[in-house]
């Protein structure tokens, strides 16, 4: 069930046979010469909604928009910043928990969501913790999972791309976001093949060591077909996460 296409008694009927929700969250910046700028949202949004409709579990608007401020020198990019990002997600769960719902799984598309995601879990906590106003809510769990790191989904990367993956700009995650999105699959030029690798501080320091934008990664591996068979892994381990995480 996505919570965008259904009714308020639908979320009421719901509420008697699970309080748990699925919030996919992603980023909105550049991902090298081939990849969507969309991908980090496009990839955790369309396993979870192969979720739902496995299981039947709610999934809440997508989070589109995150910690990106290193991607700054690329066009197209959008950032919050880590406080925004927080702010935001305590609104979103406090607004879910007053209705009932007490596990929210943030499935997540982007590495740099990790650290804020975290924070943003421990404020959360901290209300209870603290005894402050809104600890009256009955107690919430959160889990951050990030798709690309499930077991099924690791072990499939590895034997389509090798050490060809990288860390951004990846060929699994463009593959997806092609699946998820057929009609905007491009194709580029990309020298050299396998993008350097390497640390970065700021945006200009990011874009002087990454020129197009890629760490590591060769993405003109991509495909439609690769794209079909991470998605069956993702939402395979992510299925028994989030039912582990329920019960937890
Ligand atoms: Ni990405």
């Amino acid at each position: 069930m996505l919570l965008q296409l259904t009714t308020w008694q639908e979320v009421e009927a719901y509420l008697r046979t699970s309080t748990g929700i699925i919030l996919p969250i992603g980023s909105t910046e550049q991902h090298g010469p081939n990849g969507l700028i969309g991908t980090d949202a496009i990839c955790p949004e369309i396993i979870a909604q192969g979720v739902s409709k496995e299981i039947g579990a709610m999934v809440a608007p997508t989070i589109a928009v995150g910690m990106a401020q290193h991607h700054m020198a690329f066009t197209g990019t959008i950032t919050l910043r880590p406080s925004t990002l927080i702010a935001y997600i305590n609104d979103v769960v406090n607004s879910l928990a007053r209705h009932g719902f007490d596990r929210f799984y943030f499935l997540n598309g982007h590495g740099g969501n990790i650290a804020t995601v975290t924070a943003s879990f421990s404020e959360l906590y901290a209300e209870a913790s603290l005894g402050t106003q809104s600890s009256n809510r009955p107690a919430i769990r959160c889990r951050l999972a990030n798709w690309f790191e499930g077991p099924t989904v690791k072990a499939l990367a590895k034997e389509l791309y090798g050490d060809s993956e990288g860390s951004h700009a990846t060929p699994s995650e463009v593959s997806l976001s092609y699946y998820a999105r057929p009609d905007a699959v491009k194709t580029a030029a990309m020298s050299p093949k396998v993008a350097p690798k390497g640390i970065f501080t700021d945006a200009d320091d990011y874009r002087r060591r990454f020129p197009d934008g890629r760490i590591g990664s060769d993405p003109s591996l991509s495909s439609v077909a690769h794209g079909e068979r991470l998605y069956t892994a993702g939402v395979a381990d992510v299925i028994k996460d989030y039912q582990a995480f329920l019960t937890a």
